[in-house]
C-alpha cells in the first residue's frame, strides 16, 4: 500500500508547487475565524516524544477547523505495555481516526504507519529525519518578512546533524531557490551534509556564514542525542554562540530565527532571543495556520 492522499511525510518528496500551495492556503486560514472544513473529524495526535510548540499548535490547528481531537502519548498508553507501532496504528483506525499526527523517534517510522494503514498520516517529526511542518511554518515566516525566497542567503547554525528541522530546512529552502549555509563544528555539520539539496555550503566559520545572510536561523544543540559525541559546550558556546555583536555581521534587516525550544545562554544570548531581530515567537504563532493548512490538505480540504 502506498501512503493515502493527503499524507505529509517529508518536505524531500514534495514538488516545489505543492509547497506553495499549502503555503498560499496557510495565508487565508486564520484560528481566530474558525471553520468547520474538519467538522466531524478525528485527528490523532500520536506523540512518542516530547513536543511543546508541534503539538499544541497541531491541535490548536484541528480544533479550529472543527475537529475532534485526542492525544496518546507513550506514557500512560498502550504503547508503555510493549504495543508495536503497527498495532497502535490499527487500534486507532479501529477507533475511529480520521488522520494521525505522529512524531517518533525513529527516522521513518511515520512512512511505515503511512504504508499500513489507510488514512493520512502527518510526520510531526521522525528521528533525525524529517519535520515537514515545521519547515512549512518557517517558509511562511520568511516569505511573510522577506516576501521572497529565491535568492535570499539563509545561513543555519548549529547541530545540524540532529536536526529533522535542518534537513526539511534545506530541501523546502533549496527547493524555492535560496542559497543555504550550514555551520558548526565537525561533529555536528559533517561536510557531507552539503549534499543533501543542491547549492548548499557548508563552513566552519561563522562569519563567513552570517556575512551577507539575509535570514540567521538557529538550532539547539541536542545534548539528548550527543552520546559518544565529544563536544565542548564551552568551545561550542566561544565559537558560535550567537550575540548582538556576531549578528551585525549579517545584512541590518537580517531576521532571527529557531524552531525552540531555545536554550539560552547556550546557542543564544538572551538578548538575542528578545531582540528585535528575533522572529522566535512569531515562528510558533504561525504555526497554528500553517498546520490549519496541512491538516484541510490531508482531508481533501485545501481548495
Ligand atoms: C524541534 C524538534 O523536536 O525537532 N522542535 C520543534 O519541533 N520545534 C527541534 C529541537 O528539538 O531542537
Amino acid at each position: 500500500m502506498s501512503a493515502a492522499r493527503g499524507s505529509l511525510l517529508g518536505i524531500e518528496s514534495l514538488e516545489a508547487a505543492e509547497i506553495l500551495k499549502i503555503l498560499k492556503f496557510a495565508r487565508r486560514m486564520n484560528p481566530n475565524k474558525p471553520r468547520p472544513l474538519l467538522k466531524g473529524k478525528r485527528i490523532f495526535l500520536l506523540f512518542y516524544e516530547p513536543s511543546t510548540r508541534t503539538r499544541s499548535s497541531f491541535e490548536i490547528a484541528a480544533k479550529s477547523l472543527g475537529a475532534q481531537t485526542v492525544l496518546v502519548q507513550t506514557m500512560g498508553s498502550s504503547i508503555e505495555k510493549g504495543e508495536s507501532l503497527l498495532d497502535t496504528g490499527y487500534t486507532l483506525r479501529a477507533v475511529g481516526a480520521d488522520v494521525i499526527v505522529i512524531r517518533h523517534p525513529n527516522s521513518g517510522a511515520p512512512y511505515v504507519m503511512a504504508q499500513h494503514i489507510d488514512i493520512p498520516v502527518i510526520n510531526a517529526g521522525d528521528g533525525l529525519h524529517e519535520h515537514p511542518s515545521q519547515a512549512l511554518l518557517d517558509a511562511y515566516t520568511i516569505l511573510s518578512n522577506k516576501r521572497r525566497i529565491q535568492g535570499l542567503q539563509i545561513a543555519i547554525i548549529g547541530d545540524i546533524f540532529h536536526s529533522r528541522v535542518a534537513r526539511s530546512a534545506c530541501h523546502l529552502l533549496t527547493k524555492l531557490g535560496a542559497k543555504v549555509i550550514l555551520c558548526g563544528p565537525p561533529e555536528l555539520v559533517p561536510d557531507v551534509a552539503a549534499t543533501l539539496a543542491p547549492t548548499i555550503r557548508v563552513t566552519r566559520h561563522l562569519e563567513d556564514a552570517l556575512r551577507g545572510a539575509d535570514v540567521v536561523m538557529l538550532l539547539r544543540v541536542q545534548k539528548e542525542r550527543l552520546a559518544g559525541l565529544r563536544i565542548d559546550l564551552s568551545e561550542y558556546i566561544a565559537r558560535y554562540q550567537m550575540t548582538p555583536a556576531r549578528l551585525k555581521t549579517a545584512k541590518k534587516d537580517a531576521i532571527l530565527m529557531h524552531p525552540g525550544p531555545i536554550i539560552r545562554g547556550l546557542e543564544l544570548t538572551g538578548e538575542i532571543a528578545d531582540g528585535p531581530q528575533s522572529r522566535i515567537l512569531e515562528e510558533v504563532h504561525n504555526g497554528v495556520q500553517t498546520r490549519m493548512a496541512i491538516l484541510a490538505r490531508a482531508v481533501g480540504k485545501m481548495r
